[in-house]
């Protein structure tokens, strides 16, 4: 993800920070210092937040549960603000933007999720922004953000506004593209795990995954019918090479059956040779 490298220099960053606290505020400091490490210690957004009552602390702890914080993405990388001055930290000067209004969360999450937000904006979803449709929050949540799966498409998310049958198609196929993916990755890495050379498979994989990840935002019932159909007859195609794969590993098995029995064949028949001449 292009998002990673930024990411990554803001982590290090935040080590550095955390060294240089621990350099100057001494070693009882530096035990806190180590033990929040990896949650950007000096950030002032959470130190104050943190003690605050219901809807002004409550994101905290939310949030600590979030595939955000895993990554590294703090309060202030989505609400803006200054996380090193806790005198000025929510001020506009410093970038900070406060809490988006309903209609302003596509663009608000799209900053980092960009393909996801513009096929959104696309969709029956997104046309109706501000006027019943469900925006990424009423989805995902704020907070706690988890990793998504197909699990979001159920009968009590989805039949909130309307009836379940067209998000039922759409979970169906994309189920059953999803266990295709699911058991060929499971076979690859099988094979990976016995040092056969995956790699082309691996990334075929990995570009076929992803393309299919992108399918659900537009919740366009024939176009996710469509596509699942074309993406499990690429998936067929991976299918067939291991296929390949397998059997001629099966047959080196049978091979090696045959040597194995030859050998103890040969050993018995030294043995009643021996017998006999002793
Ligand atoms: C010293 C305490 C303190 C610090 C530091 C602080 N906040 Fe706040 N924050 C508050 C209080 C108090 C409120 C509620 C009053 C207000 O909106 O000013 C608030 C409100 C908010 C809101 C809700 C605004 C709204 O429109 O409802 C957001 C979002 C927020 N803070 C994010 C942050 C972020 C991000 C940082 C770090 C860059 C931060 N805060 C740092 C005390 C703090
Ligand atoms: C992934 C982006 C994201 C991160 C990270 C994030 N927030 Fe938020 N936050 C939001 C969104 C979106 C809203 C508006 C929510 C809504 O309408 O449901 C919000 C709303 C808030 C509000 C207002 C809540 C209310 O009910 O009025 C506060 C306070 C807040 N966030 C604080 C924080 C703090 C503190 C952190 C860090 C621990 C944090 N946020 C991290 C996206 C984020
Ligand atoms: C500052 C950048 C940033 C913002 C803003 C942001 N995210 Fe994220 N988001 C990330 C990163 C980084 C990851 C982890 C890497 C990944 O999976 O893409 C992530 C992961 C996710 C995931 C899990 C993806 C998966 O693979 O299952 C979801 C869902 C998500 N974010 C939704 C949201 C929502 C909803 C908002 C707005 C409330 C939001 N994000 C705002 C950076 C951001
Ligand atoms: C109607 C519910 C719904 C809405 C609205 C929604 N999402 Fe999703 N989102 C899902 C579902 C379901 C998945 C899982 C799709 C899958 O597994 O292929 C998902 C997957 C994701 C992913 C992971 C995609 C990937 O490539 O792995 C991200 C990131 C994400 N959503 C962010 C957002 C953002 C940002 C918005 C707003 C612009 C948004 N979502 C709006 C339901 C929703
Ligand atoms: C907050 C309300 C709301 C929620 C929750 C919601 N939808 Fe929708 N949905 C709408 C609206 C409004 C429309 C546009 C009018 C219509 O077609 O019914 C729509 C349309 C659709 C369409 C038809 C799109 C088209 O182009 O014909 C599908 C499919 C769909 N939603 C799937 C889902 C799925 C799947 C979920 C759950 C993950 C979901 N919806 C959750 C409000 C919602």
């Amino acid at each position: 993800m292009t998002l990673l490298p930024q990411h990554t220099r803001f982590r290090r960053r935040a080590t550095f920070g955390a060294l240089i606290f621990t350099l100057l505020a001494g070693p009882q400091a530096a035990t806190a210092a180590t033990a929040a490490a990896g949650e950007q210690p000096e950030s002032a957004c959470i130190q104050c937040h943190e003690t605050l009552p219901d809807r002004l602390g409550a994101p905290v702890k939310l949030w600590r549960a979030s595939i955000h914080a895993e990554n590294g993405i703090s309060c202030n990388a989505c609400h803006g603000g200054d996380a090193k001055d806790a005198a000025d930290a929510m001020n506009r000067t410093r970038g900070f933007l406060g809490a988006p209004k309903e209609a302003e969360v596509p663009a608000f999450c799209g900053r980092c999720h960009p393909g996801v937000m513009k096929d959104y904006l696309l969709s029956a979803h997104g046309k109706a922004l501000g006027k019943g449709g469900p925006n990424c929050v009423t989805c995902h949540g704020n907070h706690r953000v988890v990793k998504a799966s197909l699990e979001l498409i159920n009968e009590k998310n989805c039949s909130r506004c309307h009836s379940f049958e067209r998000a039922r198609t759409i979970r169906a196929a994309m189920q059953q593209t999803e266990s295709y993916v699911v058991g060929i990755d499971a076979r690859i890495a099988g094979f990976q795990a016995e040092g056969v050379d995956t790699d082309r498979l691996g990334k075929g994989l990995f570009a076929i995954r992803n393309r299919f990840h992108t399918l659900f935002h537009e919740v366009d019932v024939s176009l996710v019918k469509r596509e699942s159909a074309r993406i499990d007859a690429e998936l067929g195609k991976l299918d067939l090479e291991l296929k390949a794969i397998e059997d001629a590993r099966a047959r080196r098995r049978v091979v090696g059956g045959f040597v194995v029995t030859g050998l103890l064949l040969l050993a018995w028949l030294f043995h009643l040779l021996k017998k006999t001449y002793d």
